[in-house]
């Protein structure tokens, strides 16, 4: 890479990392209870005793694929699933989900588009299954239009969930010299307008080398490099996003969510298990609110580019530190060909809990559109 490129890159992720704080658009508090602010993703997971989990019993749920149905693949303890998340703070809870409200309401005649790669498909899942095993009888339709997925429920005005995969949100293209990863080009985006609620994320494509890498270029501006830091290429991928988002989004059509990055457990140093090398075998979640091992650097960065989209509340999905003490939600052998799996979530399980704060997030939210 050329060295004015390289240095204004550090330069712009630096000039990112100093803006210190989340704008109040930041999603993810209530006011449930009383005027006290609640952030609904700093808490505890306590089992639960009311018998609400699961939410659903995996075997009858039609939407789940393979590789994130641990109990079908074997997986045989159940403990995982019988935690709830209980936000800190006297006047902070979470109300259930209620999906009969959710179609009815929040969903009727609406669309919902998750875009990103295999966790957004884990959560599109994992909602899938909550709404299903209310309303078992409500029919859908399966439709695909490019690369995405969509279901459609007629008896709710043709309310629609659907997926859009897109592991980078900007483009890869491919052209002579080989595929191209553009940070500055979301081409895709087109495919999102429209939506009432969008929902993105993209993180964990970003550092794949090898033959899973699937582009061979990076464009920065005018320059093709064969490779560059990674982080600081996410964080120019996610301001090209910013960017669309501003010019593109009409906060009284849409609502806009960003879900966070859904941390992997590969290292038992960061839990207090040195030696560990995979999730395999984790049971139990930890019990109280602060992950040893620390928050991911990335997330920071993201942090800072939502909080300067101007003109656009983008209601961010803190989900990365409730995740990061769920140890015990991944598949690890019980996933896609028994092949460890440390960074998908079974469902049922933890991607469950994000569902119910987005529902809880929506319950404040939904009738602000038009
Ligand atoms: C889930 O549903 C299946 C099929 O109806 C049933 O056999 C199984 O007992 C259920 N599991 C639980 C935990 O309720
Ligand atoms: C769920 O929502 C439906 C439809 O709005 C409502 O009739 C029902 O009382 C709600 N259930 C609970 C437990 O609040
Ligand atoms: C595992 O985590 C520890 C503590 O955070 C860190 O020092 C170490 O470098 C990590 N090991 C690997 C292989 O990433
Ligand atoms: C997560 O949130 C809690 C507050 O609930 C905080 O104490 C902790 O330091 C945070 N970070 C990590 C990495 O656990």
């Amino acid at each position: 890479m050329n060295n004015a490129v390289s240095i204004s890159i550090i330069f712009s992720v630096a000039l990112l990392l100093q803006i210190p704080k989340l704008s109040a658009a930041g999603g993810g508090s209530s006011k449930r209870g009383g005027a006290e602010e609640c952030n609904l993703f700093q808490g505890i997971w306590v089992r639960d005793a009311a018998g609400d989990y699961p939410l659903y019993n995996e075997s009858t749920c039609p939407f789940i694929q393979p590789e994130f149905n641990c109990q079908k693949n074997g997986r045989i303890d159940r403990g995982y699933l019988g935690y709830r998340w209980e936000p800190l703070g006297a006047s902070c809870s979470l109300a259930r989900f209620n999906a009969s409200f959710f179609m009815s309401n929040v969903m009727r005649g609406r669309t919902m588009m998750f875009v990103g790669d295999s966790l957004s498909r884990n959560q599109w899942q994992s909602l899938l299954c909550i709404i299903h095993s209310s309303l078992p009888t409500a029919t859908y339709t399966t439709s695909f239009q490019g690369s995405t997925t969509i279901y459609t429920f007629p008896h709710y005005e043709n309310a629609r969930i659907m997926l859009d995969r897109n592991v980078f949100l900007v483009d890869v293209v491919s052209e002579k010299t080989g595929r191209v990863l553009k940070l500055d080009s979301i081409e895709a985006g087109k495919r999102w307008l429209g939506a009432d609620y969008l929902i993105f994320n993209t993180w964990h494509w970003w550092n794949r080398r090898g033959p899973s890498q699937p582009w061979d270029f990076i464009q920065v501006g005018r320059e093709l490099v064969k490779d560059m830091d990674r982080t600081a290429a996410f964080g120019l991928a996610l301001t090209t996003w910013a960017a669309w988002v501003e010019s593109n989004i009409d906060p009284a059509k849409t609502l806009v969510f960003y879900q966070g990055i859904s941390p992997s457990h590969y290292n038992g140093s960061e839990w207090g298990e040195p030696g560990v090398t995979s999730c395999g075998k984790e049971h139990q979640p930890l019990l109280g609110p602060t992950y040893p091992g620390g928050l991911p650097p990335a997330l920071a960065l993201l942090k800072n580019i939502l909080a300067n989209i101007r003109g656009v509340p983008v209601h961010f999905l803190d989900i990365t530190n409730l995740s990061l003490l769920r140890k015990d939600g991944h598949p690890s052998i019980y996933g896609l060909d028994g092949r460890l799996d440390c960074s998908h979530w079974c469902l049922a399980g933890v991607p469950d809990t994000w569902n119910v704060i987005l529902y809880n997030i929506l319950l404040e939210n939904w009738q602000l559109l038009r």
